[in-house]
């Protein structure tokens, strides 16, 4: 008969307490090697002037992303006050975080449909397009030499496709071709060094909206338009079938020009009749999101101007708060889970840019 007081007397503390933890602690994470250590081009993530405060989100963003994306803090509605006058001081945080950890600065965005400030709309119709000039040269001005691109317009193809976007810049300033094309020109005339996009979403998802954006992008060219990048957001709908991430970006490729995976998540979020398994939409997830890095790899290396999360952990993601419904507060759409820990996705992703 075995003495359990005698044996368990004869195991160090230590020891015990060890396994009390191992049979506790979380699964171990799977160790990756740097994002930017493996990609041979820039790897973005978004980022907030409140995130540059929490000290594991900075040693964990600086130690995988080359470059950063403002979530939030270089858009109209943070820049702009309601009295026109223009607030830097958010912006200039994240252009000093990026020069002080030697990490490109992406700027997003000037012009968005989303975006109609109301400072803009209560304009005379006299001062509309003078303000509108002056607000892009002013911010673009200000990193010149700082940012390394711009989202100069962001979203202007409709949400399904059918056509491009009514609002307050196309209405006051001539139509969609002229307020992207006017956008475009202040921007080169503000920075005649960064490169110069036109960014939208659902262009994977939705053949007939990513057909619409390269129709767009033929014709602003054609017109002589300074866009000198290309930007796919990349919000993946996981269950879009395979193939279809690799046909569009071989056809954005097509133009030549830098491209930009400007905003990548995966979300796991389903529809109210969703049947699928965790094991399913995860393996949905990695394969479109392998897709997508497998696309974005393929492409010559003077196109692949950066690859870009939109944000850094789960917790961080946008998909969580989102109020417009379509937001799930458990969604892991990115590479980190909610601890900072590499999820299988990142070692996936790590696999293909050559790690
Ligand atoms: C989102 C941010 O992630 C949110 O924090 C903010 O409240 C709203 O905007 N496409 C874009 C981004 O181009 O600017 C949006 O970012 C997400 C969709």
């Amino acid at each position: 008969m075995i003495d359990r007081r005698a044996l368990l007397a004869a195991v160090p503390a230590f020891a015990l307490a060890a396994c009390e933890r191992s049979a506790t602690a979380a699964p171990p994470a799977p160790t990756v090697r740097p994002l930017k250590t493996v990609a041979p081009f820039a790897v973005g993530v978004c980022a907030k002037t409140g995130q540059l405060n929490d000290p594991a989100w900075v040693e964990l963003a600086t130690m995988h992303f080359s470059q950063l994306t403002a979530e939030w803090e270089m858009k109209m509605e943070r820049i702009v006050g309601d009295d026109g006058r223009l607030d830097f001081a958010a912006s200039d945080r994240l252009a000093g975080f990026c020069e002080a950890r030697g990490m490109r600065l992406f700027g997003h965005t000037l012009i968005w449909y989303a975006q109609a400030h109301p400072w803009f709309a209560a304009l005379p119709a006299d001062r509309f397009a003078a303000e509108y000039d002056r607000y892009i040269a002013e911010v673009v001005g200000r990193y010149r030499g700082r940012a390394v691109g711009w989202d100069v317009v962001n979203e202007p193809v409709s949400e399904d496709g059918s056509g491009y976007r009514d609002c307050l810049w196309s209405e006051r300033l001539g139509g969609v071709d002229a307020y992207i094309r006017r956008a475009f020109d202040q921007a080169r005339e503000a920075d005649g060094e960064a490169v110069l996009f036109l960014n939208d979403y659902n262009l994977e998802n939705n053949p007939t909206k990513g057909a619409a954006y390269l129709r767009l992008v033929e014709r602003l060219l054609k017109a002589g338009a300074p866009i000198t990048g290309l930007g796919t957001q990349s919000h993946l709908d996981i269950e879009i079938p395979e193939g279809r991430i690799t046909a569009f970006m071989r056809d954005l490729a097509g133009f030549g020009l830098p491209i930009h995976v400007s905003e990548l998540d995966a979300s796991l979020k389903g529809g109210r009749l969703d049947t699928r398994s965790e094991a399913r939409k995860l393996a949905q997830q990695k394969d479109r999101v392998v897709e997508l890095a497998e696309a974005f790899m393929a492409l010559p290396a003077a196109q692949r101007f950066a690859f870009t999360a939109w944000g850094l952990r789960d917790s961080d993601s946008w998909m969580r708060q989102r109020q417009d419904g379509a937001g799930d507060p458990d969604d892991r759409p990115l590479l980190f889970d909610d601890a900072g820990r590499p999820k299988p996705l990142l070692a996936e992703v790590v696999k293909v840019f050559g790690g």
